[in-house]
Formats: C-alpha cells, structure tokens, sequence
C-alpha cells in the first residue's frame, strides 16, 4: 500500500509541510471538539509520537460523516487517510484529512482502552500488548541492543555462528535439560537405555542450555573469535522476575584470551552497546525514565562513563559477612550468591555494577579454568543493581588432565564429550567466554522489573503466553 511512514514525517517536518500524503495506522485516541474531529495515529514506525489527523466535519454531509468518520473513532481501529501537512504550534505538524478509509474494524470490547492497564493484565494479550506505549519503546530498545551486539562483534572480527538448538551434551551440567522426544509417554521399555535408543536421535536429546560448547569448538577449531546470539533454554523450576525457559544468550568465544583480558572486554562491550542504544533511542528512554524508573539516564551515563567495579568472591563474602545487614541466607565462604547478596553489593557497596571473580569451583561448571590455589576458578559474573547477574563467564580449562578430572568429579559421560575433550588435544590455546542474559540487559535499560514483559511471547515456569 503507497504511504508515508509517520516517523519520516516527523524526521523532516519542513519539507512535508504543504506536501500531500497518504499514511496508514491504528487509532490511539479520537476527540470531536465540533465543528472539528481528531483523530491520533500510530504505524509502528515511532513509539509514543502520534500523527494527529484534523477533519473539518462540516466539509462532510451528515450522512457520510456517520458512515465514514464516525466508525474510525473507536479505539484500536486500522486506517489509511490522506491529506496535507500543516505545521502545528502543539504537534509540530498534523494532516489535514480530505479522504479517510477503514482498514479494519475493530469491536468495543477491545481489550486495550485509554487507562492505563496493569503488566499482569497485558501479559494475558501478548498479541496486542505491543501496541500500548510500555511495549514499543521496549521494543524499540531491545530491537536497537541487538542490531548493537551484532555491530560490536562484526566490527571486531568475530564470526557469527549458528550453533545447534537440539544437542545430547549439558554445557552447565545442572540437569536443566528441556527434553526433546517423539516417543509416546507410555511406551513400556525394559531400560532408560532402550528408550533412548528407540527415540527420534537415538539416544537422549534436549535443547541447549548454552552454545558455548560448541562455540569454543568453532574457536579453538580455527576461527579464533566466534560469538552466537539466539535463544537458549532452562527448565528451572522457578517463577522470579529474572528467570524464563527460554532467554535470548550472546556468546562470545575468545581464543588468546585470559580472565582478565576478558573482563576489560566485555565492559567494552556492555559500555557500548548501551551507548548505541541510549544514541539512537532518546524518545524510548525519555519514556521509560518518566513511567518506569527515575534516575534511569543518570543510572546509563554511569554505565557509560565511568569503569565497572572487579572484586573477587573471597573479597565479596567479607564485605557481605561484616556489612552488618541480616539475610535470608546465610553467607560464608563457599556458599553460592544469592540475589540478596548480589544485590547488596550492587545496590549497597558498589552502587554500579561489578564483576565478581574467582568463585569456588565446587559451585561453578567443569569448563572453568581451576586457579592455582586449588579451591578456586578463574570466572566472572557481571551483577547490576537492581537484577543481579547478567553475565556469567571465564577463562576456559585447557589442561586435558584438569578437565577430565573436574568432569569425572561430577559424573559427566565423558563419551558424549568426545570432540569437546579432543579440543584440548590438538594445538589447544587459552581462550576465554562469556554468555550476556541478553533479556535481563533489556530489564537493565529499560528499567522494566520483570523479565516477562521485555519478550513479547515470554515461555516461564508454568507459564506460555
Ligand atoms: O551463568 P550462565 O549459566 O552461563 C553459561 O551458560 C555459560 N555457558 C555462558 C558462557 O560462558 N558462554 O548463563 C549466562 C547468563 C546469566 O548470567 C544470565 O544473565 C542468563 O544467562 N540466564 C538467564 N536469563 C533468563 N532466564 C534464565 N532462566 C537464565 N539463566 C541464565
Ligand atoms: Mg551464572
């Protein structure tokens, strides 16, 4: 259909003014103030500027003014309308309406009226929830943050890979595998083997936890800086604002590459591709900062000015240990961080977000290279205030005996490992990862607090929308 965007309107007012054009939108509000009718519209293109449509009614008899402007004033519906742009003192420019056409009807029970309706409520309408002003500026930024991850890496000499979705090994080793089966549920075998033999791959298949197996197989198998951005899935039975099944994960896979060479890289990388993002979406984050958080372009230029704060675990367990402050868990060394504590150390100590380093390696994964204490590994988590953890990463194990060990430690088939283990074999090198939550960054820009409302179709405990 020949139309205008409303955005390119917008983007050059001036030249549009006294210019006939035809646009195309979803009616947001109506007004008939007589003799005058208003009408505001939205395409898409923009998130909360509407193109203010002006129809003079007396220019229309009775008659086709109730058969043909009056059905467009409902909430919701589609239109086309054409017109000359005038300049206005109030909406920069609107359109003098001669000729208004119905797209698509739309009935008085529209789920979506004029209030304000709560996040709980839009979750039951995924399909129409981005078209209230929350869901296109998040959207728009999210939509920015990753056409931003893809520039940084592009730039940087990585290459995108496509890695497998459906896979036989568990990256985390957590049991957080989603099955993936044809069998029927009440087939009768004689072993859980015999099952699996008898299933679609022939043996057990789930979908992935993480690419980054297979990522460091593609660096390490001589493409040297490697990154995947897709979606990855988790069968945590939990129901958090931080937690879905499945979450959009960017992994980068860095050979040459030690700890801290790391960190100092994916601060570069969280500095950036926020800073992209705050460039191109002013008007979204002008929107969360008035309706979702306060401070937020204060807590961005944070972000973008000045340098993360590195502590390490042991570090981070005294501070949490001596802050005085009671928590429901408690801390000592070699207890796992809980929310609590992470968020006490972004929130309280730090205020700006922080890499911690150099966890127990009782409670993190076998891939993680083991430090020379004996008790520790030489991995990050990003937390930020407010969320928590948004990036865990670490230099990788690449001593064959180390490996094998810390892998025979927790039970893993070593059989289903075989091309991972013989990456250490054949010229191995020191190389480092880290996988970004990348729908918990999205909360982090936004502002929004709960991970369910920056996917549109979000898949949860017990939940899919
Ligand atoms: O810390 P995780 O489990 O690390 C890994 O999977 C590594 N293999 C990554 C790597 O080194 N290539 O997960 C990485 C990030 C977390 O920091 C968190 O932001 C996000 O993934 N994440 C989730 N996001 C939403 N819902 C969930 N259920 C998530 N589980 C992890
Ligand atoms: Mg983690």
């Amino acid at each position: 259909m020949k139309h205008t965007d409303i955005k390119a309107l917008f983007e050059n007012s001036e030249s549009f003014i006294g210019k006939t054009v035809t646009v195309c939108g979803w009616v947001r509000t109506s007004a008939e103030v007589k003799p005058m009718t208003f009408i505001q519209i939205n395409d898409g293109t923009t998130t909360t500027r509407n193109l203010q449509l002006t129809i003079h009614s007396d220019e229309f008899s009775e008659e086709k003014y109730l058969s043909e402007v009056k059905p467009l004033l409902t909430l919701g519906v589609s239109l086309k309308a054409t017109g000359t742009i005038v300049a206005s003192e109030r909406n920069i420019i609107e359109l003098e309406t001669s000729d208004l056409q119905l797209l698509g009807g739309c009935p008085e029970d529209y789920p979506l009226q004029k209030k304000r309706s709560s996040a709980e409520f839009l979750r039951t309408i995924p399909h129409l929830r981005t078209r209230t002003n929350m869901m296109k500026a998040c959207m728009t930024i999210r939509s920015t943050l990753a056409y931003a991850v893809h520039d940084y890496f592009h730039n940087r000499g990585y290459a995108y890979i496509h890695t497998p979705i459906i896979t036989s090994s568990d990256c985390e080793g957590a049991g957080e595998m989603f099955r993936v089966t044809t069998q029927p549920w009440n087939t009768d075998y004689k072993s859980e083997q015999e099952y699996y033999e008898n299933d679609y791959f022939g043996c057990k298949a789930g979908l992935t936890v993480s690419c980054q197996l297979e990522g460091e197989m593609a660096a390490l198998g001589g493409l040297g800086r490697i990154y995947t951005f897709g979606p990855t899935f988790r069968a945590e039975k939990s129901g958090t604002v931080k937690h879905v099944a499945e979450f959009w994960h960017v992994e980068p896979e860095i050979c040459f590459v030690n700890l801290d060479e790391l960190i100092d890289i994916a601060q570069e990388f969280i500095k950036y591709i926020i800073s992209y993002t705050v460039e191109r979406c002013s008007q979204e984050i002008d929107f969360c900062e008035k309706f979702i958080e306060k401070g937020l372009r204060a807590k961005l230029a944070t972000v973008m000015e000045s340098d993360f704060a590195r502590v390490t675990y042991t570090d981070a367990v005294k501070i949490l240990e001596t802050s005085g402050h009671k928590f429901e868990f408690p801390i000592y060394w070699g207890a796992d961080l809980q929310t609590e504590h992470e968020r006490y150390l972004t929130d309280v100590h730090f205020k700006k977000p922080v890499f911690v380093t150099d966890y127990p390696k009782e409670i993190k994964s076998f891939y993680m290279k083991q430090n020379d204490d004996g008790k520790t590994v030489a991995c990050t988590d990003l937390l930020v205030p407010h969320i928590g953890e948004i990036i865990g990463g670490s230099e990788r194990e690449t001593d064959l005996e180390k490996l094998l060990n810390a892998m025979n430690d927790r039970n893993m088939p070593l059989e289903s490992y075989g091309e991972y283990i013989d990456t250490r074999k054949f010229g191995t090198v020191e190389h480092s990862g880290f996988g970004l939550g990348f729908d918990r960054l999205v909360m982090y820009v936004t502002g929004i607090g709960n991970i369910r409302d920056v996917l549109q179709f979000p898949r949860a405990y017990k939940h899919i929308y």
